[in-house]
């Protein structure tokens, strides 16, 4: 086994055990599609080393607020030391930083957003939150939180917390922040699907016309 493929399956297990007990819409299975998304959308624009690109996408939701509690900080301090102990003190503050900048996507901008390595892992991460997967993942972050699925005069603009809801809030929207060509390409046919599911939804919603 090469070095690479050894510190693979170490952040593999790694990620298996901090990730275990949370909400499903988190399990690995997101992770080993962001991973798989990540690494075909960077060979196909040749972007970053593959390497690189696997281990961000696997540590990249780890340090967040649902996994680590309160203190973020934490959370970094941790994949620090796991890259230290198993040989990646190399490519640890590259990847840090990284996963730093996809956690705080809407506020605090603290990398280059041209990063490749960023754009790349951010976009495997945003398709994942639109299609089939993306509706199956909203439903069940609202079912996680006991949030309705759709709460009626919500449908756009101030959309309170319903799975519906965040289709205006975040869904809809993640199409026109994509980084990358390959990316665009996937989230427009993704996007299609969240709008024809909307469009069943409020014909059976409002099947029967409200008399009251
Ligand atoms: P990630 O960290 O993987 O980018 P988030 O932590 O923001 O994603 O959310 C995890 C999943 O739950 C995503 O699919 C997201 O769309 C969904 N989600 C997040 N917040 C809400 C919400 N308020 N209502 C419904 N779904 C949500
Ligand atoms: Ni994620």
């Amino acid at each position: 086994m090469t070095d690479k493929s050894a510190q693979i399956l170490s952040t593999e297990e790694f990620v298996r055990e901090k990730i275990k007990g949370y909400d499903s819409g988190h399990d690995w299975w997101h992770i080993d599609r962001v991973r798989k998304l990540a690494l075909y959308i960077n060979e196909t624009e040749l972007l970053e080393d593959p390497f690189k690109v696997e281990i961000t996408s696997l540590l990249h939701d780890i340090a967040d607020s649902k996994f680590a509690g309160d203190n973020i900080e934490n959370g970094y301090s941790m994949i620090s030391d796991f890259m230290d102990k198993v040989g990646m003190s190399e490519i640890k503050d590259h990847v840090i930083n990284v996963i730093k900048n996809i956690s705080f996507s809407n506020k605090k901008k603290s990398v280059n957003q041209d990063d490749p390595l960023l754009q790349v892992v951010q976009d495997a991460d945003r398709l994942d939150a639109i299609g089939a997967i993306g509706i199956a993942r909203a439903f069940n972050y609202c079912g996680f939180r006991n949030n309705p699925i759709y709460l009626p005069g919500y449908e756009s603009g101030n959309t309170g917390k319903s799975a519906i809801g965040h289709f205006y809030d975040k869904l809809l929207k993640l199409k026109e922040m994509i980084n990358t060509a390959t990316g665009r390409k996937i989230a427009e046919e993704r996007h299609v699907v969240l709008e024809r599911f909307l469009e069943q939804f409020y014909s059976e919603w409002y099947f029967v016309k409200d008399k009251r």
